[in-house]
């Protein structure tokens, strides 16, 4: 319990800090959490090419390959690749996401690389001889750790979409890894607070700290296992990472320390080619459809039920109480269903249908009182099923026992090309740094298999309760909350969105589309307006400090448990949208961290 609490006190410093300013560069934009005034205003313009990430150097990499000749795609897996290097407690090799593509000629497709539970994986391996969860062993050091899918990832989307070879988009990473990069002001503070965590496995100290030294803003950080690694998935693909030196020494390593992670295991690895949701609605006359996620995601399922939910409702702004109630209201219904019946559709059944059905919306609905919060035992998960026309689904049956959210790491990006070419790439490691072991092949190690229902009733590390439909087995994706998202409007690319920040990742998402679809915000408003989250269980209201009082209190009068905690920023939103007169790319980068928007 007292390391638990240690952990939760690393991740809470890490995020504060994260929050703080980094050195001033053209289109970065960076402030503290408070100072809003700081934030900009407008989006960044570019006639042809957007790429917006959270790191300057690998927004630099997406736009150095669009400038040879890639597309987005290509783009987007260089970003990823550099990301990788230059955001060790997010972008990775060591884990897993989704990139969401959709190309100017309207292919749609969603690469699926989430990480999948080993062959030892079962339901009761964190469960102790006495019965108790052993939460622990999920999230810190080899047990945590599930099999890495994004370098497979990376190369379906190249091979499906691309037109570079990956040795060409490997070079801004490789690079990066092998000549270094300097530590900025944002990476010196993380490292610093994850300290205690990184020292604790030599890989992980010798990567991270230079002799036992912290390293402060502007030293060089290189990374030479890294780059010896990039350079032979450069030359050998994600075989080789699957199957080559790379898939033998970490197998070998985990073998000796006690994961569970083996060769077979990683050359069983598949990325899968899925088809996206889609969902439209005709908001004040315009036409807008939502490409989205599918699971092993629930965001996209839980935003499609939301916006389903709200259809008829009357939304105003997001510094309105009434708009905030409603939202506030869908919210907890699609979050209750997700924790009664989302997981891996290879694996259990989920009425996808059901609950993205807006026959079903209107069921949820009719259970909200205007003007009154309902109780979270009245939100209880509905019945999908009645809405599939094939029966299916977890239990229903809502676990209880709430506990606190909380937050980690993870990254997105989007880049559009002069094509219209899009991409959304959400990835992570799952908390900051993962379970924290850097590999003797140089990169670090997710912590995903918390993401699982490590023990049915008992909420994760983000305090989100699951269902049976998310228990572990070999071979399972883990549930994920990343939600790459892109809107058209009237048939044509409008927004290309995604969010770090766990469950708070759907709701990042969804306030912001809300604002520009339905309020026609300027994109960079939209992405700087206070959020809010409610993810039924916990039962409350998370705020960003930045609602107005006066609107808090009136949510607090209707009943809702509004929780606002001062440092704490709900999501880190890179979005791109197109201006539907000009079609110039509007980069909006979150200022709640350091977004950089680059474009031309
Ligand atoms: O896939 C998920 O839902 C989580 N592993 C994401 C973790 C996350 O976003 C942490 N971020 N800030």
């Amino acid at each position: 319990m007292f390391a638990m609490r240690r952990r939760f006190f690393a991740v809470l410093i890490t995020l504060l800090l994260l929050g703080l300013p980094a050195a001033a560069q053209v289109a970065t934009q960076a402030t503290t959490p408070i100072e809003q005034p700081n934030w900009p205003a407008q989006a960044v313009r570019g006639s042809k090419v957007m790429v917006v990430s959270d790191e300057e150097l690998a927004s630099q990499a997406g736009i150095e390959i669009l400038k040879k000749g890639g597309n987005a795609v290509d783009a987007a897996v260089a970003v990823g690749f550099a990301l990788a290097v230059v955001q060790p407690a997010a972008g990775n090799i060591g884990g897993g996401g989704f990139m969401l593509v959709r190309m100017a000629d309207g292919r749609t497709g969603l690469v699926d690389y989430r990480e999948t539970s080993p062959g030892k994986g079962s339901r009761e391996m964190y469960i102790r001889a006495d019965g108790t969860l052993d939460s622990r062993a999920a999230l810190e050091g080899y047990r945590a750790v599930a099999i890495p899918g994004t370098a497979a990832g990376m190369e379906l989307a190249l091979r499906t979409y691309g037109t570079m070879k990956l040795a060409e988009v490997l070079v801004p990473a490789i690079r990066l890894a092998e000549q270094g990069f300097p530590v900025d002001e944002q990476l010196a503070r993380s490292l610093r607070s994850s300290r205690p965590l990184l020292q604790r496995f030599s890989g992980s100290y010798r990567t991270f700290l230079k002799n036992a030294e912290l390293y402060n803003a502007g030293d060089i950080l290189r990374q030479p296992e890294l780059a010896a690694t990039l350079r032979r998935i450069a030359q050998g693909g994600a075989a080789e990472f699957y199957r080559g030196q790379t898939a033998r020494e970490l197998a070998d390593e985990m073998a000796r320390m006690g994961g569970h992670v083996s060769l077979e295991d990683l050359a069983g690895y598949q990325a899968k080619l899925r088809e996206p949701l889609r969902s439209k609605y005709n908001i004040n006359g315009v036409e807008w459809e939502v490409i989205t996620t599918v699971p092993p995601s629930s965001g996209g399922v839980a935003m499609i039920e939301a916006l389903n939910i709200l259809q008829p409702f009357e939304l105003k702004s997001l510094s309105d109480a009434q708009t905030i109630h409603w939202i506030a209201e869908a919210m907890r219904r699609a979050f209750a269903d997700r924790a009664a019946f989302l997981g891996d559709t290879d694996f259990a059944r989920v009425p996808v249908r059901g609950l993205t059905d807006p026959r079903y919306a209107a069921e949820r609905r009719a259970t909200i009182d205007p003007l009154r919060a309902s109780t979270s035992e009245q939100i209880r998960a509905g019945n999908p099923a009645a809405y599939e026309t094939s029966a299916g689904g977890g239990s229903g049956e809502s676990p209880t026992a709430p506990e606190p959210l909380r937050d980690g790491q993870t990254t997105h990006y989007s880049v559009v090309d002069a094509a219209g070419n899009a991409a959304a790439n959400t990835y992570t490691i799952n908390t900051g740094y993962g379970g924290g072991v850097t590999s003797t092949t140089g990169f670090l190690l997710n912590n995903t298999m918390d993401d699982f229902t490590t023990q049915p009733g008992k909420p994760n590390v983000f305090g989100l309760l699951q269902s049976e439909a998310n228990t572990i087995a070999p071979g399972k994706r883990a549930l994920s909350s990343m939600t790459p998202t892109m809107l058209l409007r009237d048939g044509k690319l409008s927004f290309v969105t995604g969010s770090p920040g766990g469950p708070t990742i759907i709701s990042a998402v969804l306030l912001t589309m809300i604002n520009w679809m339905y309020f026609g915000m300027e994109p960079q408003g939209a992405i700087n307006a206070p959020r809010f989250h409610h993810q039924w269980m916990p039962d409350e209201l998370v705020t960003e400090h930045t609602l107005a009082a006066e609107v808090q209190a009136e949510l607090e009068r209707r009943g809702h448990k509004v929780r606002s905690v001062p440092w704490r920023w709900l999501g880190q939103v890179e979005a791109i949208a197109i201006d539907p007169k000009t079609g110039e790319r509007l980069g909006a980068a979150d200022p709640r961290r350091s977004g950089v928007a680059i474009g031309y």
